[in-house]
């Protein structure tokens, strides 16, 4: 399989957007969805199949819709708060609640009471496995049996079919991960006792539900909880981590806040309010760039572009972290910089440096999140401002810790857990954080 890497901004939108017609099916990935029986939306090719699930992911995750999360990002928001100050040495296992709560809950009614939520568990064991050993292993994320589709049918006991005695394992837990919850809330839902959630509504509406408006729903739903977790989860460990590293740049942003928000905590109506968190927000966008590579897609017929022939069935990946770090666009591109989309920037390049015409990817197949992550992002990212300090740690000779970044995560651009120290910035905002809990 031949495959084409972008690595402009200009020719990811010629072809990914502008040509979106042949460019938005994805490769077959034969390992993961024929042999292993994962096929959720993301991975799936551009079809009927693929239109009727993104249309159902659509009405859970359209603008219009965000807004009704409101209440319920503020109650995880406030769990998170608490939980950090609580435990701030299991951060990273509170940052993954906060960010698969909200699915769990919107999609399919499922409430998390605690850290070890049986489904949260799954979902991290899960998306860890897909990520690190079926989807990017072996060397460069394709299997023999994606070139040669045909392996798919030697036994399991043949000397050469190790990948499918591995599959074997891994079908299993992954057909727990897009089943149990769903199953949940289909009993809930018949019994008459389930939370309201985008899977019981559908399900309601439905007076015989069929086997293919079935198979949408679950795959919809599971795609929608699988995208938001570790991408969701990168920004939000990059904040953390830029907190330590640049607390001159957070002491303003916490300044703007002490204005608006005094004595209480940030609520979206105080966004218009807040410029510099927004220019916070874009630049851990920018360096955070949670899916780093995009999702490969494929090209359905021949093409031609800038005099090169582009081959039928070649994989198309746009290499977004080379976009966002476009020395033309962003001077010192590795250096956090929220001044770069200040309002006394002009407006031109400010709209040219927004890295949200980025890191969602690009035409048909851009990020159905997108709005949520920016509502859910917006909110974590003001609300921890407002009341934490996250500095570094010291160690027993009284020397602080650099923390030690690392990323290990094959897909997404997750860091490694990093030493660091978290507190409320006073009593007032310890009080604050303590009274604000409502789950
Ligand atoms: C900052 C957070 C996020 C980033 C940076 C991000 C980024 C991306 C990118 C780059 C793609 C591939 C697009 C392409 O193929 O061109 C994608 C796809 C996807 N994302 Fe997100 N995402 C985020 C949050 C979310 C959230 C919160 C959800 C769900 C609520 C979600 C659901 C999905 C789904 C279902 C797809 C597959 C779309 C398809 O294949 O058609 N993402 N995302």
């Amino acid at each position: 399989m031949n495959i084409l890497y972008l690595h402009s901004a200009e020719a990811a939108k010629d072809l990914l957007v502008k040509r979106g017609a042949v460019y938005s099916d994805r490769p077959p990935l034969v390992m993961t969805t024929e042999v292993c029986g994962y096929e959720p939306s993301p991975l799936i090719s551009y079809g009927d199949k693929f239109r009727r699930q993104r249309s159902l992911m659509e009405q859970a995750l359209g603008t219009s819709v965000i807004p009704t999360y409101y209440p319920l990002l503020e109650i995880g928001t406030c769990g998170l708060l608490h939980r950090l100050v609580t435990s701030p040495e299991e951060y990273d296992r509170h940052i993954l609640r906060y960010a698969g709560a909200l699915s769990l809950l919107v999609i399919y009614g499922h409430r998390v009471a605690s850290n070890d939520d049986e489904m949260l568990n799954l979902a991290d064991r899960t998306i860890d496995l897909l990520a690190n050993d079926i989807v990017s292993a072996p060397p460069k994320g394709i299997w023999a049996v994606d070139v040669f589709p045909s392996l798919k049918h030697i036994p399991e006991w043949f000397p050469f079919a190790s990948f499918k005695r591995k599959a074997a394992v891994w079908r299993t837990q992954l057909s727990d991960f897009y089943t149990l919850p769903f199953l949940e809330v289909k009993q809930k839902t018949a019994d008459g006792t389930a939370v309201s959630s985008f899977c019981s509504m559908l399900l309601e509406e439905e007076k015989h539900l069929t086997a293919e408006k079935e198979y949408d729903i679950k795959w919809a739903a599971n795609s929608i909880f699988t995208g938001s977790i570790d991408t969701t989860s990168s920004v939000i460990h990059h904040l953390l981590l830029f907190m330590i590293l640049h607390p001159e740049k957070f002491a303003k942003a916490k300044e703007e806040l002490d204005i608006v928000a005094k004595d209480r905590l940030p609520t979206f109506a105080d966004r218009p309010l807040l410029p510099y968190v927004e220019c916070i927000l874009s630049e851990i966008f920018r360096l955070s760039c949670p899916l780093p590579l995009g999702l490969p897609h494929r090209l359905r017929k021949n093409d031609e572009y800038k005099g090169y022939i582009i081959s039928e069935g070649s994989a198309v990946v746009a290499n977004i972290m080379a976009m966002v770090r476009d020395e033309t666009l962003f001077p010192d591109p590795e250096a956090f910089i929220p001044e770069r989309y200040d309002p006394t920037v002009d407006e031109a390049t400010r709209k040219a440096r927004d890295p949200r015409q980025w890191i969602f990817g690009f035409g048909r197949r851009r990020c159905p999140g997108m709005h949520l992550a920016e509502s859910s992002t917006w909110l974590a990212v003001v609300c921890i401002l407002a009341t934490l300090n996250v500095t570094k740690a010291i160690d027993s000779n009284g020397d602080a810790i650099e923390p030690e970044v690392k990323y290990e995560n094959m897909v997404f651009r997750l860091p490694n857990k990093f030493t660091c120290k978290i507190q409320p910035r006073s009593e007032q905002h310890a009080t604050l954080i303590t009274g604000s809990v409502l789950e």
